[in-house]
């Protein structure tokens, strides 16, 4: 098998990536290691940026987005029992938050890729990367435990294969530096068909520690609450999920609505970034070169931005025979997702409790939310971050 890009991995950042490439007339082919089904049915992130948004327009992938996501002017933070409502559409001149699951956005860039006669081949075990030092890569797979290995040649591989795939492996371990926090707490995330108990996100930092109140429809909402990362989701009946949520998010005259919980389970929370994100004819984008904790709702829009500048760079390699952008490929995206990655820490670390925080610590975190809520300029700063920062100029 032979194409222009081989692309490993049909998460956001390399399903965005096959369809950016097909607008710039660039051959594609992505090997996935799970069903389709498996891909389609994964819960995970749930706020897309205002220019992911406007991207799935121009790719005209955005029918049942516009039909479906939740489109909301702001967001709410909560502390000592009192919300603060800010006003992204006011503090950023116009820009929405949009709550559209990553699950569904996988489904309409599957369903376009496959309308156009993109090639996803799903179910590939065995991937192994070979040659990127050299100027004929390939990727070597199987289509499912058992059969003949085949062989994808192509010009480039792409590794977009999320925190444990093996595209950042490729990269020698002499040129490569990785860092890393790891958070003392995880999230509970759970589904339940209940109404929706409030018109906005809650962020809310309560003495019993943090807590998320999203939505995915009318009929189910989808909520988070901080927990031992190392907690057994067993020890999680559904009384003591709903308890921990109405401390953490009631107020005086409001309480959240309740009804049966039909998914949940637990996530650790980390931070990671792998420099640089590119080496000899493999380029890596999203989760398998940076993780960022979900409370600044930043890995999947983080993962979209990589594979809009590689787009552009290849189109210049492809088209204009240019290379430049492709060698400063790392260095672009590193300048962003360093601030991604900065926003996501702080939103996390003002929002939990830290099991090992000091009364002037948390303190501190309260002053943090009390200043965002008498400055506008901190508002501002806050909201310039969550609905998506403008793009460095290539
Ligand atoms: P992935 O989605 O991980 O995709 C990688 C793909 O590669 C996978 O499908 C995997 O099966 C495949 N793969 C792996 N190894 C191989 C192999 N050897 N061969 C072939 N294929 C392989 N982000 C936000 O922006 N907003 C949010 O609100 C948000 N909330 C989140 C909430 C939770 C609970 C979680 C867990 C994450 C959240 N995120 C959020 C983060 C977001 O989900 C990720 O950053 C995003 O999925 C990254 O996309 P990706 O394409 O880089 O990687
Ligand atoms: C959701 C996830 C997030 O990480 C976040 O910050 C906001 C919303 C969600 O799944 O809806």
């Amino acid at each position: 098998m032979r194409t222009q890009v081989g692309i490993i991995g049909a998460g956001p950042a390399g399903l965005f990536l096959a369809h950016l490439l097909h607008r710039a007339s660039i051959a594609s082919v992505v090997l996935e290691s799970r069903s389709r089904e498996d891909v389609e049915g994964t819960i995970r992130a749930g706020v897309l940026e205002q220019w992911v948004v406007d991207l799935m327009g121009e790719l005209g992938i955005d029918g049942r987005m516009k039909q479906a996501a939740d489109f909301h002017t702001g967001i709410t933070l909560q502390w000592n029992q009192t919300r603060l409502h800010l006003d992204m559409q006011d503090l950023t001149g116009g820009k929405r938050v949009t709550v559209y699951p990553q699950h569904e956005v996988l489904r309409d860039l599957i369903a376009g890729r496959l309308a156009q006669g993109g090639e996803i081949v799903f179910g590939v075990s065995d991937t192994a990367i070979h040659g990127i030092d050299g100027d004929a890569p390939e990727i070597r797979f199987r289509r499912g435990s058992g059969a003949a290995e085949e062989s994808l040649h192509c010009d480039y591989v792409i590794g977009a294969d999320g925190f444990h795939g093996p595209g950042r492996q490729a990269i020698p371990k002499s040129v490569r530096s990785e860092y890393q926090k790891v958070y003392p707490f995880g999230w509970l995330g759970i589904l339940t068909n209940a109404p929706r108990s409030w018109h906005e996100l809650i962020y809310s930092n309560q003495a019993e520690g943090f807590a998320l109140l999203s939505t995915r429809s009318p009929e189910v909402q989808r909520l988070y609450i901080q927990c031992d990362p190392h907690d057994d989701i067993a020890a999680w009946s559904d009384a003591r999920i709903w308890e921990e949520l109405h401390a953490r998010l009631d107020i005086p005259g409001w309480t959240l609505h309740e009804g049966p919980i039909f998914q949940k389970g637990i996530i650790p929370l980390r931070s990671f970034v792998c420099d640089p994100m590119q080496y000899g004819r493999l380029y890596l984008a999203g989760d398998a070169a940076h993780i960022v904790p979900p409370t600044g709702a930043k890995g999947l829009n983080l993962a979209v931005a990589d594979v809009l500048i590689l787009s552009r760079a290849l189109e210049a390699a492809y088209q204009r025979n240019d290379s430049a952008l492709l060698a400063r490929y790392s260095a672009i995206c590193l300048r962003r997702v360093w601030k991604g990655e900065r926003f996501s820490w702080y939103m996390t670390t003002m929002l939990h409790r830290n099991p090992a925080e000091t009364e002037f610590e948390r303190r501190i975190h309260l002053a943090d939310l009390d200043f965002v809520g008498s400055s506008r300029a901190a508002a501002t700063a806050l909201a310039e971050n969550y609905v998506g920062l403008p793009f460095d100029p290539l």
